[in-house]
C-alpha cells in the first residue's frame, strides 16, 4: 500500500499549514512537545513562517523542547550549520527558552558528541515499549540521492550510542555528521517529510509508491511503528506521482 502524502501548490502554502499544524499540535498536548528539525534549505520556509504571526505568539513556545533530526559537524556559526540556520530563522524571533533547545555540538568531537546528544535524547523524553526515547514529532528532508536526516544509502552510522545518535559521513563531501538512528525515527509518535522541488520527484514516487528498489533508498526505510508517516509536497516534487 502506497505512503500518505498531501501536496501544496507552493512551498508557502505547505509551510503555512504545516506551521499551523505545529502549534496546534504543541499547545493541545497536555506537558512537553518533543520536535525534531531537519537541515538543508527544505525547511527554511517553515522557520520563517513559524517566526511569523500568528504562530510566533500564539504557540506555547514553553512547552515546545526542540532538537535536530543532524547536524553537520561545523561550529554553530558556520553557514552550515542545522542549528545555525535555525537560529537565524527562528530562534532569534521567538520566546523558546534557552534551556529547550537541544543543539548538536557541531564544533566538538563527532565521537564524543554522539554520545552526549544520545544521553541528552535519553535523559530528557518518554521512552517506547522497545526502551528507546519517543519524539513527539520528527520533521525529516528528504536529499535528491534518497537519504533523510544524514542516513545515507548505502552507509551506517559508526560510533552510535544506545541506537540513539550516531556519526555518519557525506558520502560526497566526506563532511562528519551526527544523526539520529533509523529506530529512534521510527520510534516517532508522528514523522512528516517535507519535501519541495521537481529535483526530488522521481525518487519520492518511487518510495510513496513503494516501488522495487526503492527500500535502498534510506527514506524508504523510515516506517514508523504505529505507522503514523506522511509526506507533505509541493506540486513540483509531485510532477512524478
Ligand atoms: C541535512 C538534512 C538533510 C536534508 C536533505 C534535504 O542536514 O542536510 O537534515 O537530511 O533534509 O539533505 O536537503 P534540502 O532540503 O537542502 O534539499
Amino acid at each position: 500500500m502506497g505512503k500518505i502524502f498531501r501536496v501544496f501548490d507552493t512551498p508557502e502554502l505547505l509551510a503555512e499549514k504545516l506551521s499551523s499544524e505545529i502549534q496546534t499540535a504543541v499547545n493541545e498536548k497536555s506537558g512537553s512537545f518533543f520536535l525534531s528539525v531537519s537541515g538543508g534549505s527544505t525547511p527554511v520556509i517553515l522557520f520563517k513562517e513559524l517566526a511569523h504571526p500568528p504562530y510566533y505568539k500564539n504557540i506555547s513556545w514553553d512547552k515546545l523542547e526542540l532538537f535536530w533530526c543532524d547536524e553537520r559537524c561545523v561550529p554553530p556559526d558556520d553557514k552550515e550549520s542545522n542549528y545555525g540556520s535555525v537560529d537565524l530563522n527562528l530562534l532569534s524571533k521567538v520566546d523558546l527558552p534557552e534551556k529547550n533547545i537541544h543543539r548538536v555540538r557541531g564544533e566538538d568531537d563527532p565521537n564524543k558528541e554522539a554520545v552526549r546528544y544520545g544521553m541528552d535524547i535519553e535523559v530528557s523524553l518518554p521512552k517506547g515499549k522497545n526502551d528507546l526515547p519517543v519524539f513527539d514529532w520528527i520533521l525529516l528532508g528528504m536529499g535528491d540521492d534518497g537519504h533523510t536526516a544524514s542516513l545515507f544509502p548505502g552507509q551506517s552510522l559508526i560510533s552510535v550510542y544506545s541506537n540513539i545518535a550516531g556519526v555518519a559521513q557525506h558520502p560526497v563531501s566526506g563532511q562528519k555528521r551526527i544523526s539520529l538512528t533509523p529506530d529512534v525515527l521510527n520510534n516517532a509518535r508522528k514523522v512528516t517529510f517535507m519535501v519541495t522541488g521537481k529535483n526530488k520527484s522521481k525518487i519520492l514516487s518511487e518510495i510513496i509508491n513503494d516501488l522495487p528498489g526503492s527500500s535502498a533508498y534510506p527514506s524508504a526505510a523510515v516506517e514508523p511503528l504505529n505507522g503514523n508517516l506522511e509526506f507533505m509536497i509541493d506540486k513540483e516534487a509531485a510532477f512524478y506521482l
